[in-house]
């Protein structure tokens, strides 16, 4: 009910929100999600939205799928690349889905790697002001990290994902089969989010990695399906205390202050991945800078691990420390201008800071630490 006093009134719009989601993991599971997407019935309409590369590989047999249960369903692409993970693209797309008269009774199929997730996903966050959408990563990366949690954006040239919105999944299927014909170093870039998690919040995961890394190597799909898993749980159990952002699940950006900087500096060009490698040995060396309690000992697994997934350990000659210690400030973490760290206290765990799990820290310290990131 409307309350209402004698100059205002007030729209009570308090309410309860489910938005809880199953992620399945399989491989070769193409029939089974165009079976449950029939059964579920989600929608009338099907858009799948994926990239030029993605399409060819994966996208005509997704669709072929979806066609084959009697669905109504629509392929479209863009052009493979951050580069176009942009308002400009989010528009085209928007576009060809008003000219194929697609209303609120459409489901978004997000195929691809992260690109594709935040950029469909924000797409189906405001399309006729939400529909629902399936995550269908293809990357490693994507499976271990950015198909899970609902953030969703675009980047703006100043910052990435400046422009978008929380807006989670319906269901993610995360099909193991389709990292077959990923290239090698986008392989090992998605790794770094995957050693991240074990750093952040798993000492046993981080062991499995060390353990398994041939198998890995060797992408056993059994050792994918296990990694995925292990990545979605942890993150999932991160994101189910904030989903938004608030407190602890900004231990999620561990390495990210740094890595972001980087990223930007070499405009883009390396990638994600690598970025927030170098990122946690920064941040790594900060941790023991304030003696959290991470040691010189657990920076070295850190390091002996992310290197045997060819990840890389130093600054690029290039970029210069001031140039980083700039543009951290651009970081979303940033509090009063200033930037923000999140710091391990051994491997498996990070630092509280007044649950805050984030800390302001002093330039000469992340000076020293770019410094020893040489
Ligand atoms: N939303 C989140 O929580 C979150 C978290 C982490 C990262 N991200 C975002 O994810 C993006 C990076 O994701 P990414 O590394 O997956 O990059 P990406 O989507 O650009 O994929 C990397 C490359 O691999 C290709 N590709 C994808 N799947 C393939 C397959 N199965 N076989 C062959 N090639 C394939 C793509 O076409 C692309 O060229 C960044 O924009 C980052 O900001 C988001
Ligand atoms: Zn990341």
């Amino acid at each position: 009910m409307v309350e209402e006093t004698e100059n205002s009134i007030k729209i009570n719009l308090k309410r309860v929100v489910d938005n809880s989601y199953d992620v399945v993991f399989g491989a070769n599971i193409f029939p089974r999600i165009a079976r449950e997407m029939k059964e579920l019935k989600p929608g009338h309409k099907f858009v799948i939205i994926t990239d030029s590369i993605v399409k060819e590989l994966h996208g005509q047999a997704l669709y072929a799928e979806l066609k084959n249960q009697g669905l109504n369903v629509h392929m479209l692409s863009f052009k493979s690349g951050e580069l176009q993970k942009i308002r400009e693209t989010k528009k085209e797309i928007e576009d060809k889905m008003l000219q194929l008269n697609l209303g609120r009774d459409t489901v978004v199929l997000a195929l691809g790697g992260g690109v594709v997730g935040d950029l469909a996903g924000f797409v189906a966050a405001t399309y006729t002001r939400g529909i629902p959408y399936v995550q269908i990563p293809t990357t490693v990366l994507a499976q271990a990290d950015s198909s899970i949690g609902g953030k969703t954006a675009v980047d703006h040239p100043n910052a990435k994902n400046m422009i978008g919105a929380f807006k989670q999944p319906i269901r993610v299927y995360v099909d193991v089969a389709t990292i077959k014909t990923l290239n090698e170093d986008e392989c090992k870039n998605g790794m770094a989010e995957t050693i991240k998690h074990g750093i952040i919040h798993n000492k046993d995961f981080f062991d499995y990695l060390m353990n398994n890394i041939n198998l890995l190597l060797e992408r056993n799909p059994a050792a994918l399906i296990h990694i995925a898993k292990q990545n979605c749980i942890i993150k999932g159990n991160i994101v189910e205390q904030d989903p938004h952002e608030n407190g602890i699940r900004r231990i999620l950006n561990y390495g990210h202050t740094v890595g972001h900087a980087i990223e930007k500096l070499s405009k883009y060009k390396l990638s994600h991945g690598k970025c927030v490698s170098i990122g946690m040995m920064a941040a790594g060396r900060i941790a023991i800078a304030l003696k959290t309690g991470f040691t010189e000992e657990d920076l070295k697994m850190q390091g002996t691990l992310l290197k045997e997934f060819c990840l890389p350990l130093v600054i690029p000659a290039e970029i210069s420390n001031e140039s980083i210690i700039e543009t951290t400030v651009l970081d979303k973490k940033t509090k009063d201008g200033m930037a923000r760290y999140v710091l391990p206290s051994k491997i498996g765990a990070m630092c509280e800071f007044n649950k805050e799990w984030a800390t302001f820290v002093d330039n000469n310290i992340v000076m020293d630490a770019l410094n020893q990131t040489r």
